[in-house]
């Protein structure tokens, strides 16, 4: 099977998981995706529900597969959100997301829903937060170099302004940027997310610690579900 496939069998499975009634957190990137078109799927079949997409490029595929879109000033609570994720740790299921920019409002979507369910494909699952990909930290524009100094200060190495494929800056939903932070193994995930978030500038970074319920990893063999 593909990367394709494994991420495609994941989200149909989560997605299999929503109940009529809910109001589902609809994720963002190439896994996302999926669930929500298989999520539009249902609803031709009959499935009753309402999302809260965590970005405009969310917002745009759910109105394309017919899902009908809610907000936090109509509904405070979430039944469910599901997204991916770039890393995944095993043993604790914390993660580190943003690698597509949505970290801020995917963080608020999973922080307000009761069960937060992750797909993920057999690349995202590391023994360390870090390993791999870097901590996205979104920040305000104002003094962000000195907010990257600080950064650095905490161990990041090659902290700059995130760009897009042509080198313009990448401007989140929010309107701010996402400095990249190359951390490498991050041995105190919880030491290292309190002093990110205790750092003037910061908006919000992608160390999700203790926001998955579960987990869906899609393997050559099976979708495994992990759960604490
Ligand atoms: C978006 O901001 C991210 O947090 C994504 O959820 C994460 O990068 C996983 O994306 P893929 O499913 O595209 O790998």
């Amino acid at each position: 099977m593909s990367m394709e496939a494994f991420k495609k069998a994941a989200a149909r499975r989560a997605a299999d998981m929503v109940q009529s009634g809910m109001v589902v957190g609809l994720g963002t990137g190439s896994t996302a995706k999926y669930m929500i078109e298989r999520l539009g799927e249902r609803i031709t079949e009959g499935l009753e529900i309402m999302g809260i997409p965590t970005s405009e490029d969310s917002a745009e595929k759910a109105q394309k597969a017919g899902i009908p879109l809610t907000d936090f000033a109509t509904h405070r609570r979430l039944d469910i959100a599901i997204d991916g994720a770039d890393e995944v740790e095993r043993g604790t299921l914390n993660l580190i997301k943003g690698l597509g920019g949505a970290l801020t409002r995917e963080k608020i979507v999973a922080q307000a829903a009761k069960r937060f369910v992750v797909i993920v494909d057999a690349s995202k699952p590391v023994d360390h937060l870090g390993e791999r990909a870097p901590v996205p930290v979104e920040v305000l524009s104002f003094g962000w170099e000195c907010t990257a100094d600080r950064l650095a200060s905490y161990g990041a190495r090659g902290v700059k302004p995130r760009t897009d494929r042509d080198g313009s800056l990448f401007v989140s939903d929010s309107g701010n940027m996402i400095l990249d932070c190359h951390f490498g193994p991050i041995m105190d995930p919880a030491a290292l997310s309190a002093k990110i978030d205790g750092t003037a500038g910061v908006v919000a970074h992608g160390i999700f610690l203790n926001m998955a319920t579960e987990v869906l990893v899609a393997t050559e063999q099976e979708i495994e579900r992990w759960e604490l």
